[in-house]
């Protein structure tokens, strides 16, 4: 069985941040087959700026390539002003014509039921972008006030559960996402 590699982007740039967390208690219940690994370096992009294309500094093409070379994307980031926070938005500009997140399959994640306009709008930025948004991985956390590390999260029955289920339904998404471009 072909192991599945899945990068994880917080979309918080805060050291102790509750997105971060999740991803990590979700790194932590993966079973066997499945790697997550993260990308930290957010905060290392220059602000998007088309000028730079085609003289893209290493920072820009290291994100391009850890996307590239992921089988899935999930993302879980925190809402700000009712946005998508600048520094994940600027992530997203910088590989929107390069391509790398075309029909790449991504899941989000949400930490807070109560930010709703920026999970609405992560999502219709990477459906523009033609990713593959898989709905069924794409779960709102009732993370609420629990101020859990994330061993307390992934040992949270609640959360542990929406979890796992997240990474069953994004499994399945990024095989028959295998199965569709082996076909073409
Ligand atoms: C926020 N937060 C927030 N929450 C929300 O539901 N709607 C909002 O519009 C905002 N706006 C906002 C602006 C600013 C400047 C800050 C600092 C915070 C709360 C924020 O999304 C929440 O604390 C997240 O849990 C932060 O994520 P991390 O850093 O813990 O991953």
């Amino acid at each position: 069985m072909e192991r599945i590699h899945i990068l994880a982007i917080s979309g918080s740039l805060r050291r102790v941040s509750s997105n971060g967390r999740l991803l990590r208690a979700l790194a932590a219940l993966a079973p066997e087959d499945l790697a997550i690994e993260f990308y930290d370096e957010l905060g290392e992009l220059p602000h998007f700026n088309p000028d730079l294309e085609g003289s893209e500094p290493p920072s820009v093409l290291e994100l391009r390539r850890r996307i590239r070379e992921a089988d899935g994307v999930v993302i879980s980031s925190p809402e700000y002003a009712h946005g998508v926070p600048g520094a994940m938005k600027n992530a997203l500009d910088w590989v929107v014509g390069s391509g790398e997140l075309v029909s790449k399959p991504v899941a989000v994640l949400n930490a807070s039921p109560m930010a709703a306009h920026a999970d609405a709008s992560l999502r219709e930025t990477l459906t523009v972008m033609s990713a593959r948004l898989s709905p069924e991985a794409s779960v709102r956390m009732p993370l609420g006030a629990k101020n859990l590390d994330e061993a307390g999260l992934a040992a949270n029955p609640e959360i542990a559960e929406l979890l796992r289920g997240a990474l069953r339904a994004f499994a399945e998404a990024i095989k028959s996402a295998r199965k569709a471009s082996a076909a073409a």
